[in-house]
């Protein structure tokens, strides 16, 4: 699906037409780090190889006494600090590793950060997940069905990966971020301008956790058949991201910032060369946090913003491609703003 359902297709002059504007951003990580050495001594693997294959030099991992809507709240919160703002009217938390099954999380994160009583749901999406929920949380907007929206991206993978399997144990962090949209005008800077979404359930299998009807017995631990997600995340990021880089009418190499789901280096560098985006645009932050899922992106926004690599007019471009298999890109430019950091 092109999210030109979602948003009137960009023009090539900035115009008053309605656009969801990004207002602030809030991240959280948990305060524990393991490097790459900690996997080495405990499986058959090497900090070289995990260097070499991902660019991943250490991530965060959550403690036993802190959970994922712990970092939901604390992104969440850290996001409305950014903005300025102490209300919004809607919460979409983006998340795969939710603490229970039933109810959704995003309730209890906008009871607890002051905000009960607004609409709030989860969006399943995998590592594309925060990309569908901004999308989703443009949709509310345009419908009228609120003027803000918390999107929330929180995920804990440390805690559905299979200890022993250095194929997927290595990759995965835990981590948090947010943005708060706000109605405005696709000629403010902020403005998300354009939407692409897609998925693929042929290929559920290639990243899954089994459920108890699959599996009766035995720990049900996350599975990823790398080499093909590989290969269908650079197929499909690519194709993706030039979707919205035209329905903008921007040429590649008018990017100011390339924000692709952190996964891999590799992956990144693919996607931005078959792109033709610029080298300097490149955003990958993924050697302190490794791949953080859905929380990915609003990570590598706060830590390009932060670097001084996102200046306010940016044409900024974001691709996620993840379980599901699902996928899915944003265009937009980037707004004034000071990301708020927190850590658990
Ligand atoms: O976030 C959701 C989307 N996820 C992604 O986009 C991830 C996509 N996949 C990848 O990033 C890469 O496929 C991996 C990083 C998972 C693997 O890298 P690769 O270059 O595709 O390696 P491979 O799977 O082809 O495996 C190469 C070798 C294998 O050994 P053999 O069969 O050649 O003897 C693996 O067993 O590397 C071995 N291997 C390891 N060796 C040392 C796999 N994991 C490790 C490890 N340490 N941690």
């Amino acid at each position: 699906m092109h999210a030109t359902e979602f948003t009137t297709p960009a023009r090539e002059e900035p115009d008053d037409r309605f656009a969801a504007v990004v207002a602030g951003l809030g991240t959280c990580l948990p305060r524990t780090e393991i490097r790459n050495a900690w996997f080495a001594e405990r499986l058959d693997t090497s900090d070289d190889w995990i260097r070499a294959r991902t660019g991943i030099a250490t991530r965060r991992r959550v403690t036993p006494d802190v959970s994922m809507t712990d970092l939901a709240c604390a992104a969440a919160d850290a996001a409305l600090r950014s903005a300025g703002r102490t209300t919004v009217d809607a919460l979409v938390l983006a998340t795969t590793t939710p603490d229970r099954p039933c109810p959704a999380a995003a309730p209890e994160v906008a009871d607890r950060i002051g905000q009960g009583g607004i609409p709030a749901f989860d969006v399943s999406a995998v590592c594309s997940g925060f990309v569908y929920a901004l999308a989703t949380a443009t949709g509310l907007l345009s419908a009228g069905l609120a003027d803000s929206v918390l999107v929330t991206a929180a995920e804990t993978y440390s805690r559905i990966v299979d200890p022993a399997d250095r194929s997927t144990a290595v990759l995965f962090g835990d981590g948090a971020g947010a943005v708060v949209l706000r109605r405005g005008t696709a000629r403010e800077t902020g403005a998300l301008l354009a939407f692409d979404l897609g998925s693929d359930g042929a290929a559920r299998d290639a990243i899954h956790v089994p459920g108890e009807r699959e599996q009766p017995e035995g720990e049900r631990w996350f599975t990823m058949a790398g080499r093909k997600v590989y290969l269908r995340a650079v197929e499909h990021m690519t194709a993706s991201a030039l979707s919205v880089v035209k329905d903008c009418a921007w040429a590649p190499d008018d990017i100011g910032a390339f924000v692709a789901h952190q996964a891999n280096a590799r992956i990144i560098d693919a996607v931005a060369d078959r792109l033709g985006v610029p080298s300097e645009a490149v955003v990958c932050e993924i050697a302190r946090v490794g791949n953080t899922a859905a929380a990915s992106i609003p990570l590598a926004l706060a830590d390009a913003a932060d670097g001084g690599r996102l200046e306010p007019g940016s044409r900024t471009v974001l691709t996620a491609f993840g379980g599901g298999l699902t996928w899915g890109s944003a265009a937009l430019t980037w707004p004034h703003l000071t990301p708020v950091r927190s850590e658990i």
